[in-house]
């Protein structure tokens, strides 16, 4: 009997794109002609669209050329870290958070400002003492809402508190949002431009998570008037543009009654409190449930064991998990596991767990 691994490593959808969107790419693809050539104006501008009439749910009405199509979100940080910030300015932003924030600013040679989410208090921040971050070489902050891989959903109040000392220090705000229709139980999304903040939030999305569509390769950035001729320069010069018919795909995403990403948010939360609820009944291990995103973000302390030794073992038992060192500078108490695999998965998942602590 073969024993496959399960990887709970990467944020990788386990379920295709909903049809709507593999049935639109197709019919361009196959229709040729402008959807595989530079795409000109009117393709993009159809998305653009798109993306207004779907953000206006969510936030502000922006005008279609406030958004910057991308490939896949990741191109989208670069274009509006990129629109702001210069090599030794600083950014303040929060640990444990997505590894990818960090490497970006590291390669940029932005000086990142990290204050803690706090296991206490559910992997909120501390808003009290929060202005100590900035210092006058501060030019933006960086919020990932609904957070990876704590799974923070940053309350009202929060967002405002931040988004004042964004104010009263002039800094712009990076809104990651890419998890937002993935919010749990009492929890609610806000996006920071629609409490007031708009002229200053530069808006990171994604098709990515949303959609099941990572290898898409589809994203976006909401750059408000301000910013906008820096950042339409800095997309043309360097940020990868998508495919002209991955379009076709997004603007059938965004027109679609988003059922599908409704069902998606229902068997997330489902392994949400699954998994929770069953790595609590380990001894050495401790889970907050998360409010949003896709994540189990645990406490290994107990064990006496780092993270990466933690899933080098686990490792060897057939599962993949990403050690908490990567997500932030104190944070080798923890390991992130993905929730990407069915629940029947997770419960496998759940025993090799047990028997990496029962070994040691
Ligand atoms: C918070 C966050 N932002 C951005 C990305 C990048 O996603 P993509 O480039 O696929 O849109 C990820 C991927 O895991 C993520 O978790």
């Amino acid at each position: 009997m073969s024993n496959p691994f399960i990887n709970l490593n990467g944020g990788d959808p386990d379920v295709e794109a909903p049809k709507c969107v593999k049935d639109a790419l197709m019919k361009a693809f196959k229709e040729g002609g402008v959807w595989t050539h530079y795409g000109g104006r009117d393709i993009p501008q159809e998305f653009r669209e798109a993306v207004v009439d779907y953000y206006k749910t969510i936030g502000p009405e922006y005008k279609p050329e406030n958004v910057i199509p991308t490939a896949g979100s990741s191109a989208a940080l670069y274009v509006a870290l990129a629109t702001i910030l210069e090599k030794g300015d600083e950014i303040l932003l929060w640990e444990p958070s997505y590894s990818g924030h960090y490497s970006l600013l590291d390669n940029m040679g932005v000086k990142m400002s990290v204050a803690p989410l706090k296991e206490e208090t559910g992997w909120h921040p501390d808003m009290d003492t929060l202005q100590e971050y900035v210092s006058p070489k501060t030019k933006g902050v960086l919020i990932c809402n609904p957070n990876n891989p704590t799974g923070t959903v940053f309350t009202k109040d929060e967002l405002k508190g931040i988004c004042d000392i964004a104010v009263d220090n002039d800094m712009a705000v990076f809104s990651d949002e890419i998890y937002l229709h993935f919010v749990y139980g009492d929890s609610k999304f806000y996006s920071t431009a629609s409490l007031g903040y708009e002229d200053r939030t530069l808006n990171i999305m994604s098709f990515s998570k949303t959609f099941s569509m990572t290898g898409y390769r589809l994203g976006y950035a909401i750059v408000p008037d301000r910013y906008l001729e820096k950042a339409t320069m800095v997309q043309g010069m360097a940020a990868a543009r998508p495919a002209t018919f991955v379009y076709a795909g997004g603007t059938a995403a965004l027109r679609s009654d988003l059922k599908y990403v409704e069902e998606r948010r229902k068997i997330y939360k489902g392994r949400v409190d699954y998994i929770c609820n069953a790595l609590n009944g380990i001894d050495g291990i401790s889970c907050i449930p998360s409010q949003g995103a896709f994540y189990a973000w645990f406490n290994i302390k107990d064990l006496g064991i780092g993270s990466q030794e933690f899933c080098d073992r686990l490792q060897k038992e057939g599962v993949g998990m990403r050690p908490g060192k990567v997500f932030g500078v104190n944070t080798d108490g923890y390991v992130r596991a993905a929730l990407v695999r069915p629940i029947d998965d997770l419960k496998k998942v759940v025993a090799k767990v047990e028997n990496v602590v029962n070994s040691l």
